[in-house]
C-alpha cells in the first residue's frame, strides 16, 4: 500500500491568510482535506489599498487561529502531518516573514520536513492538484500582483513566454472599480456591474494586439476608462449607473480581448502542450474564463481553470506545491528566507511591469 504524504500548507504574502491541509497519495488527485482563508479586505477598505504593515500585522495574529482550523477541519492533529509548506515569496515582505516565522515555529516544534515555495508557483502548479494534468502545459497567471504566460515544463522549471509591460490585470480591475466608486476588490464588483452593461458603447484600446509576441498591458486601457468617465463627467455633471455599467462591460470586453488573442499567440509559440490552463484571481472572471476556453477548443487543446475558490489566494495550493518540491527532494532549513521578489523564471530576462506588490518577474 503505498504511503500517503499529508501537508499543511501556509500563505500569507498578500491581504489573505490562510492554511490548509492536502494529502497526496500516488495514484490519485491530490485531496483537499481543509482550506482556510481569512481574508483581510475589510481592514484594508477605508485605504482604498492593501497597507502592508497592516496587513502583516493581521497574518501574525491570525496564522495561529488559521491553522487550528485547518487541522479541525481535515479532522487531524499535528501528529499526522508529514510536512509544512510556506510561501517564501514574492510578496509583501512583512507577510511573508510572518508566514515563513510560523512554518519555522511548527517544523522545528515537531521535528517536521520544512518546505518554502514561492507563491506563483503554487498557482501555476494548481491544475496538477486540480486535474492531475501532466508537463508540459501552459500557463496563463493573471491575479492582482501577476501577469504572464508560463511553460511548466516540471516543478521547479518554468519558462516565461511573456508578461505585462506594467500592470496586472488584477490590478487594473481594482483600479477601474476604484475610478467608478465601486468596492475592493474590483474584480469581481466590475465583472457584476458589466454585467448589465453594453460593452460596444465605448471604444476602448485593445493595449500592444499591434505588436508581435505575448507581452501585454493595461495601463493605457485604465486611463481610456478614465478620459471616457470624466468626458462624461463634464458633460452632463457625473455618471449615472448605466454609464458605469457600460463602461465596466467596454473595459472588460478589452481585457478579455487581449487576454484571448495574446493566449493564442503563446500557445503558437510554445511547444505542443497538454493544455492550457489559467490561475490567479481573474481566472475567477467567468467571460475571461469563457474566452479562454473558446480559443483552446478551436486550437484542439484541452483548457483547465481549478475552481474559483482555488484561482484567488489559498493556502491548499501552497501544501500541493509543497508536496511536488518534497516528491522532488526540496528541503528547507531554519535559514529559509523570505523573499519579497522572486521569479520563477530565473533565465528570461526581468520584466519592467509591477503588480500591486511590486516587481517580481
Ligand atoms: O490571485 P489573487 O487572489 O491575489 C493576488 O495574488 O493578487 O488575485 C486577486 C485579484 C484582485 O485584483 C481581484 O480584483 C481579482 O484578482 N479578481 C477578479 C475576480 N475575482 C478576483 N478579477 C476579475 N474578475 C473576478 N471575478
Ligand atoms: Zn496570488
Amino acid at each position: 500500500m503505498p504511503k500517503p504524504l499529508t501537508f499543511l500548507g501556509l500563505e500569507s504574502s498578500c491581504d489573505d491568510t490562510a492554511a490548509a491541509v492536502v494529502r497526496y497519495l500516488p495514484g490519485h488527485l491530490g485531496q483537499i482535506l481543509s482550506s482556510v482563508v481569512d481574508g483581510q479586505t475589510a481592514l484594508h477598505a477605508p485605504f482604498g489599498g492593501v497597507v502592508p504593515e497592516i496587513a502583516a500585522r493581521a497574518h501574525a495574529e491570525r496564522l495561529d487561529h488559521c491553522v487550528e482550523r485547518a487541522l479541525l477541519d481535515a479532522g487531524l492533529t499535528l501528529a499526522d502531518i508529514d510536512g509544512i509548506a510556506v510561501t517564501a515569496g514574492p510578496g509583501l515582505i512583512g507577510g511573508v516573514l510572518s508566514g515563513v516565522m510560523c512554518a519555522k515555529g511548527i517544523a522545528a516544534a515537531r521535528g517536521l520536513p520544512l518546505v518554502g515555495v514561492n507563491h506563483l508557483a503554487g498557482h501555476a502548479l494548481t491544475p496538477r492538484l486540480t486535474d492531475g494534468v501532466s508537463f508540459p502545459y501552459l500557463m496563463l497567471l493573471v491575479s492582482g500582483g501577476h501577469c504572464q504566460f508560463l511553460l511548466a515544463r516540471g516543478v521547479d522549471d518554468f519558462t516565461r513566454l511573456g508578461g505585462t509591460i506594467d500592470d496586472a490585470p488584477g490590478e487594473a480591475f481594482d483600479k477601474m472599480a476604484k475610478l467608478l466608486g465601486l468596492p475592493q476588490p474590483g474584480g469581481p464588483m466590475v465583472e457584476a456591474e458589466a454585467a448589465h452593461g453594453n460593452p460596444k458603447r465605448f471604444a476602448f484600446p485593445r493595449p500592444l494586439l499591434d505588436r508581435p509576441g505575448c507581452d501585454l498591458s493595461f495601463s493605457g486601457l485604465k486611463t481610456a476608462v478614465l478620459r471616457a468617465r470624466d468626458a462624461l463627467i463634464s458633460a452632463q455633471g457625473g455618471i449615472t449607473v448605466q454609464d458605469r455599467r457600460d463602461l465596466c462591460a467596454g473595459f472588460q470586453a478589452a481585457v478579455a480581448d487581449v487576454l484571448a488573442e495574446k493566449s493564442k499567440r503563446a500557445l503558437a509559440q510554445s511547444p505542443p502542450v497538454t493544455a492550457v490552463a489559467v490561475a490567479g484571481g481573474v481566472g475567477a472572471h467567468k467571460a475571461i474564463r469563457a474566452r479562454l476556453e473558446t480559443g483552446c477548443v478551436s486550437a484542439g487543446v484541452q483548457f483547465l481553470a481549478p475552481p474559483l475558490a482555488l484561482c484567488t489566494d489559498n493556502a491548499a495550493m501552497i501544501a500541493w506545491a509543497g508536496i511536488e518540491r518534497f516528491r522532488n527532494g526540496a528541503r528547507d532549513g531554519m535559514d529559509l528566507a523570505a523573499r519579497p521578489r522572486w521569479p520563477l523564471d530565473t533565465i528570461s530576462p526581468a520584466m519592467l511591469g509591477f503588480g500591486k506588490k511590486g516587481a517580481k518577474a
